[in-house]
């Protein structure tokens, strides 16, 4: 069956480097992994919580040093979003994590920008870039790296919030979206993973964003919900990091098809695909393995990413017209015309 085609909208390119790209890199730059081999790193993908992930997540950048090494891991995952039926790519990347480890700026967001320079002739997927800002760092460091980006044209064309959430609420980010706002990018914010529902209240009334990452916590705050679902906020939902991060306890517990039922703006992401499990279409193929939802659904689904995509109305109509014709070739044959 042909992959759905959607936006991938909640990717952190840093998550898309598998262990063979981070031993080759590792190679490359002289830099001892400490890890006896390809296997005893996998075997550490076992998380408890947000944390403990992301501990991984930075100790393994470490490899990423020149230019060519983010251009290398974006080409890389920009080739196996083609084959999961991604289309359009909103892709954030992580420049603190960078720069606080004495890689230039330029070589983050240069190397970065080099892939997605070519990935619709490459790849045949539309991008943008989105500079995500961490938040257990004071708000004074993100902001003079947004100025540094500024001042350096960097291509991106939002900012977002992530690492870890308890405790790091975005109210203590306001004077940096502010900012962002005033010079014309988009917003969006991680809240509702780990953090409570109050925090994606935060991140829309204290940081006026335009999509909620994640947002799942939403649905312990009935008031919030329908406000959610009035609204049309965009929420980015990325079910198997959920269950690997043990933000659900499992899969079949997770929140999804009541946000649909309760007509929620959800899309379906894959977040760090290299380290939870999958890409879009192994998250797709989890959740029509474990629910029974319908190809409306499943095309609602689809419809949404696109609809919540940073994009011109030309190439919305353009992968509207994709997810159609998809449906056309997928309806069941009772829908279908004799
Ligand atoms: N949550 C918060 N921060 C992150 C994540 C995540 O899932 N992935 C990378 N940074
Ligand atoms: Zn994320």
């Amino acid at each position: 069956m042909r992959p759905l085609p959607a936006a991938e909208l909640h990717l952190h390119i840093e998550g898309t480097l598998e262990p063979e790209l981070i031993f080759a890199l590792a190679a490359r730059n002289g830099i001892d992994l400490p890890y006896a081999d390809i296997g005893d790193l996998r075997r550490r993908y076992e998380f408890t919580d947000l944390q403990s992930f992301l501990n991984l997540y930075y100790n393994n950048m470490a490899v990423l040093q020149t230019e060519a090494d983010f251009t290398e891991m974006t080409r890389s995952y920009l080739g196996r979003a083609a084959a999961a039926g991604v289309r359009h790519a909103e892709i954030m990347v992580d420049p603190q994590a960078h720069t606080s480890r004495g890689v230039p700026l330029e070589n983050c967001i240069n190397g970065v920008a080099a892939a997605l320079a070519s990935s619709e002739t490459e790849f045949g997927i539309s991008t943008e870039l989105i500079a995500a800002f961490l938040r257990d760092e004071p708000v004074d460091d993100a902001l003079a790296v947004l100025e540094s980006l500024l001042a350096m044209e960097a291509p991106i064309i939002g900012i977002g919030l992530d690492s870890a959430e308890v405790g790091h609420p975005p109210r203590d980010f306001a004077a940096l979206y502010e900012r962002a706002h005033e010079a014309g990018l988009k917003c969006v914010a991680h809240a509702g993973e780990e953090g409570p529902a109050d925090y994606i209240r935060q991140a829309l009334d204290l940081l006026q964003v335009d999509r909620v990452d994640h947002g799942i916590r939403c649905m312990d705050d009935e008031a919030l919900v329908e406000r959610l679902a009035a609204e049309q906020t965009p929420l980015t939902v990325c079910p198997l990091s959920n269950v690997r991060l043990r933000a659900v306890d499992t899969l079949a517990v997770h929140p999804l098809p009541r946000m649909l039922e309760r007509g929620l703006n959800v899309s379906i992401n894959s977040d760090d695909p290299a380290y939870f499990g999958g890409y879009l279409d192994d998250n797709v193929a989890r959740l029509l393995e474990t629910f029974d939802l319908s190809t409306t659904q499943l095309v609602r689904l689809a419809e949404n990413s696109v609809r919540a995509a940073f994009i011109s109305n030309e190439r919305r109509r353009e992968l509207l017209a994709e997810i159609q014709q998809w449906q056309s070739e997928h309806a069941p044959a009772a829908e279908s015309p004799t």
